[in-house]
């Protein structure tokens, strides 16, 4: 992976047509059902990132024969169970792969262990081990359930689960470990959140109940249920889009389109919020694909104004809020981020590697335990200073973010480790110099 730094240098505008790679979330998913399947899935549009490979590997670990057959054309044929792993899963950088792979491990009588990358051994695991645990499921872990850790599964009994935190990588887990538990296991969330697992459950399928009661959302998925080889075409990833449209928010005369987006209601928290603080943001041509919407979303340069976001959009907007704090930075007046404390669990502290970034280059922040307040600079008539080093902490999110904000800037933004941009958005760098940003 390449570690050598890299350089946003504020340019001319940003112009054209791109489409961003395939939904992350939605990647992890495809190969996880077609290897719990019987029978073939071909999935068209798979996010062919570091993470996604790894699930990928994962996978053929597991006993499923995982096929690359084109670019983002792969092909998985499942054997309707899992098979014990001869060996470790490494997920590499990524919670979803792990989180998930671990809820649908737990249904088989079997061991499996799993590791990751040092930011991966970092991140809390009793989120899933809690619930799993309660099914049924034994494991052994380190201090704090961290990885590496080995996960006993098979003879499950269901659960009914309240998620103390929004999490569809907690509620996918269980759903996952629910398909091979005795009864009807059910999640109750109180704020929903993106329901990617439920959809293609069912395109596999499966029945999965959903109903909004007083207490929240509840999803209910019967033990014993067989799951059958689907298509799955996958659509761009609305949190990878997100990195080029702002970029052309934030730089004059920019006008981008980023086609085939996911707009599921559920991740497009970011497309809502920049409304609010006055972007020119619009979408053509929307449509159903696959089970899910998608269109064509245009962004045109904008004079942006701070706002509050509200809490209860953080489940539809979680990994979006690095590069909302760079639109804030060019804001009028100060945006407020709260009820965000989850960014502190991310691939790093994305509250705390936000507000030392901005700072590095010349943006006022207010860090809080679970928000982030960002002033915005253009009261003050000029652009965002830039001339700093953010530090990433080999996160891909906070890379991105400040490349993108080293593009409106006075003078040029420097981050550290881009290599890990390839785990969730291989070819960043060149999607954004085919759009004239200057970026090497
Ligand atoms: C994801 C859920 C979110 C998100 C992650 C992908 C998923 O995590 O941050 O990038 O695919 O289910 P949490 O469930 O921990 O909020």
């Amino acid at each position: 992976m390449d570690e050598a730094g890299l350089t946003a240098r504020p340019g001319g505008p940003l112009r054209g047509r791109v489409r961003a790679p395939g939904d992350k979330s939605i990647s992890h998913r495809a190969l996880i059902l077609g290897a719990l399947a019987e029978g073939e899935t071909q999935i068209e549009g798979l996010l062919e990132g570091d993470d996604v490979l790894r699930t990928a590997d994962a996978m053929r670990q597991l006993g499923a024969e995982v096929t690359r057959e084109g670019v983002g054309r792969w092909r998985v044929a499942g054997r309707g169970a899992l098979a014990e792993p001869s060996d470790v899963i490494d997920c590499g950088n990524s919670g979803t792969g792990v989180r998930l792979i671990m809820g649908a491990a737990a249904g088989y009588s079997m061991t499996t262990t799993f590791t990751g990358d040092a930011s991966l051994r970092g991140r809390p695991m009793l989120r899933i081990l809690r619930p799993l645990s309660q099914m049924g499921a034994t494991y052994l872990a380190r201090a704090g359930g961290r990885l590496p850790l080995s996960l006993g599964g098979g003879n499950l009994e269901a659960v009914s689960y309240r998620p103390p935190e929004p999490s569809a990588q907690v509620k996918s887990a269980v759903l996952l470990a629910g398909l091979n538990a005795a009864g009807s296991t059910e999640v109750i969330e109180r704020e929903a959140t993106r329901d990617h697992t439920e959809r293609m459950l069912r395109a596999f399928g499966a029945q999965v109940d959903v109903e909004d009661r007083g207490e929240g959302r509840c999803i209910r998925v019967a033990g014993g249920q067989r799951l059958t080889g689907a298509p799955v075409r996958v659509p761009a990833d609305p949190s990878s889009a997100a990195f080029p449209l702002v970029a052309a928010l934030i730089t004059p005369g920019s006008e981008v389109t980023v086609e085939g987006v996911l707009l599921n209601p559920l991740r497009t928290g970011l497309f809502v919020t920049l409304r609010e603080m006055g972007a020119d943001l619009t979408v053509e041509n929307e449509r159903e694909e696959g089970g899910e919407l998608v269109g064509e979303v245009t962004a045109r340069h904008s004079a942006l104004r701070g706002v509050e976001v509200p809490a209860s959009r953080a489940p539809s907007m979680i990994d979006e809020y690095p590069i909302l704090a760079v639109a804030a930075a060019y804001a009028e007046g100060a945006t407020t981020m709260r009820g965000i404390g989850e960014l502190r669990v991310k691939e790093s502290d994305r509250i705390a590697m936000m507000a030392a970034g901005l700072s590095a280059c010349g943006v006022d922040t207010l860090e809080e335990p679970e928000g982030l307040v960002v002033v915005g600079t253009a009261r003050a008539n000029h652009r965002v200073a830039g001339g700093g080093l953010a530090r990433t902490h080999g996160d891909h999110r906070i890379a991105m973010s400040f490349l993108v904000l080293g593009l409106g800037a006075e003078a040029p933004v420097a981050v550290d480790e881009p290599g890990m941009i390839a785990t969730s958005f291989p070819g960043f760098h060149k999607l954004m110099a085919g759009l004239g940003a200057e970026i090497g």
